[in-house]
């Protein structure tokens, strides 16, 4: 039997590894972490990520071949093939800060597995990681081996959260990158063999080692490129009356281009896209290539530039002033079916907020209190940093949030809404209900496109959507980004 061991029990370990688990019933796999909380609520009843189908994955495997523990060593000792799927968050200091990859987490793995091995191993690469990562990891092993062979492989993981089950189980494609030598190509085979068990051939990708972990950066590049794109042509469409669903539509028609990923909103979140480009940033500066870290830069400009527009416009159109005014926030989550607020951009809309004084009620179906307190106060790019997560100092206006467990309670007695997730539940509400339990002008500013303003319009509300043709009112009070 092959034993699989995965370091990092996170949103790509824990469900990668149980999805394995489920299609490959003859091996036996091991999902460790230093996390004892975690790896705590992975053997409960309540487990620690939101995703859709994930509970059900879980539990038909977990004890039978699929395993959470604490004891890192000793499952990674025990491994054939061992994973490593920790955090890769960007450098907070020191060289690169607020570009590069902090590796300490995956160095810190690598030293470890070597300092435990009595057998041969494959290590695998899930994390995300700047190219030449294995080069720098494959040294630091064979340096600490004692005469032990490893060979590293490169495996990215594409899922996207609040899909993810779906996507393990029908990915576009499995990317494997490995040596080419003979024992870097017995590697690559042995771990096609368990993506076998599931995904057809043709879409196993096999390459160096370079190209799969620089494709991993140029997928996320690729697709936050087009939300950039999008969102960039959003307020051409408020300044010219186009609307940008008509238009986002018209141009995903060309076959060439494709329909998906070209909906506007407040802008891009997650734990990957800013990261991943600006690891890509640094890489090609590292690289001397600043025309080419320019280029990706713009991507991350126009997301920042998305959020302080959405911002100013709630602003501008509520008088220029928001200050002790109550603004409705439902949604905080950086998308729909997922609890993860990693980036999101409801981050940057309430500290907005909040810096012009607003009181803001938040409305989140699956993010707690606590995580929003502690993204709120929580500095820039220390929310992957588990071992520094402490704060710098407590918000001055620490009042003036509150977190409600219902859509209603968070716009009773308010001055607008902002829709910040697009929540399937956010389109069903009762807003002649809202209306009439808000303060009048009643606003609603739409950042993910999902309200009818048609009918909104009809019942009184003041509305603002993403890149769509602005109220009479919203022309007469614009905003500056
Ligand atoms: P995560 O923070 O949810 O999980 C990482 C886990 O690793 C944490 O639980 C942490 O405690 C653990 N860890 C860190 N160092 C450890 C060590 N030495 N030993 C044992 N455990 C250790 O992160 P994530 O979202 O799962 O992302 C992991 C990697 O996958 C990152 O490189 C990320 O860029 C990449 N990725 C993420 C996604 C996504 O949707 N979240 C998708 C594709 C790729
Ligand atoms: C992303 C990649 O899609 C995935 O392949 C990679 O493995 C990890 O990073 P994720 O961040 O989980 O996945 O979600 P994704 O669906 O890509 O959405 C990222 C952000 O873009 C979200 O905030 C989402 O709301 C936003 N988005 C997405 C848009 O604003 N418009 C779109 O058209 C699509």
């Amino acid at each position: 039997m092959v034993k699989i061991c995965c370091i990092g029990a996170g949103y790509v370990g824990g469900p990668t590894m149980a999805v394995i688990a489920l299609k490959c019933p003859s091996i036996e796999v091991v999902v460790v972490d230093i996390s004892k909380s975690r790896i705590a609520a992975w053997n409960s009843d309540k487990l620690p990520i939101y995703e859709p189908g994930l509970d059900e994955v879980v539990k038909k495997c977990r004890g039978k071949n699929l395993f959470f523990s604490t004891e890192v060593e000793k499952h990674v000792y025990e491994a054939d093939i061992v994973f490593v799927s920790v955090n890769t968050p960007t450098k907070t200091r020191g060289l690169g800060a607020g570009k590069a990859a902090d590796l300490t987490y995956w160095e810190n793995a690598a030293r470890m597995i070597a300092d435990v091995s009595k057998s041969d191993k494959i290590v695998v690469e899930k994390s995300t990681v700047p190219v030449k990562t294995a080069e720098a990891i494959e040294k630091i092993m064979t340096h600490n081996a004692k005469g032990i062979k490893f060979q590293i492989l490169s495996n990215p993981e594409f899922l996207a959260e609040g899909t993810a089950i779906q996507d393990l189980f029908n990915p576009d494609r499995v990317l494997i990158g490995g040596r080419e030598t003979p024992e870097g190509e017995k590697a690559i085979q042995t771990l096609k063999n368990v993506y076998s068990q599931w995904i057809p051939e043709g879409k196993i990708l096999t390459t160096n080692l370079w190209s799969a972990e620089l494709s991993k950066l140029a997928a996320n590049a690729f697709l936050a490129q087009r939300i950039s794109s999008v969102n960039a042509l959003s307020s051409l469409c408020e300044a010219t009356g186009a609307n940008v669903n008509q238009v986002s539509y018209a141009v995903g028609t060309d076959t060439r281009i494709g329909p998906k990923f070209l909906n506007a909103s407040v802008g891009f979140g997650g734990s990957c896209f800013q990261k991943d480009i600006l690891n890509l940033v640094y890489i090609c500066e590292c690289n001397g290539l600043p025309e080419v870290a320019e280029y990706w830069k713009q991507v991350i400009k126009i997301n920042d530039y998305q959020k302080s527009r959405f911002v100013n416009r709630v602003v501008a159109s509520m008088f220029n002033t928001v200050s002790n005014k109550k603004i409705a926030i439902l949604g905080f989550a950086f998308k729909k079916d997922t609890g993860d607020t990693r980036e999101t951009p409801a981050i940057d809309v309430c500290k907005g907020l909040l810096g012009d004084k607003a009181r803001v009620s938040i409305f989140d179906p699956q993010v707690t209190e606590d995580q929003i307190q502690r993204d709120l106060w929580m500095n820039k790019f220390d929310w992957d940093h588990p071992i520094h997560l402490q704060p710098t100092s407590t918000p001055s206006n620490e009042k003036n949030v509150s977190v409600v467990w219902d859509a209603y309670e968070a716009t009773k007695d308010a001055d607008g809404v902002c829709i910040l997730t697009e929540w399937d539940e956010f389109k069903k509400l009762d807003y002649q209900k809202i209306y009439d339990n808000m303060r009048k002008p009643a606003f609603v500013f739409d950042g993910r496109n999902v309200v009818d303003c048609d009918k909104l319009r009809e019942i009184g509300f003041i509305v603002y959507s993403i890149g769509k043709p602005l109220d009479p009112w919203l022309k007469d009070m614009p905003a500056v980004a």
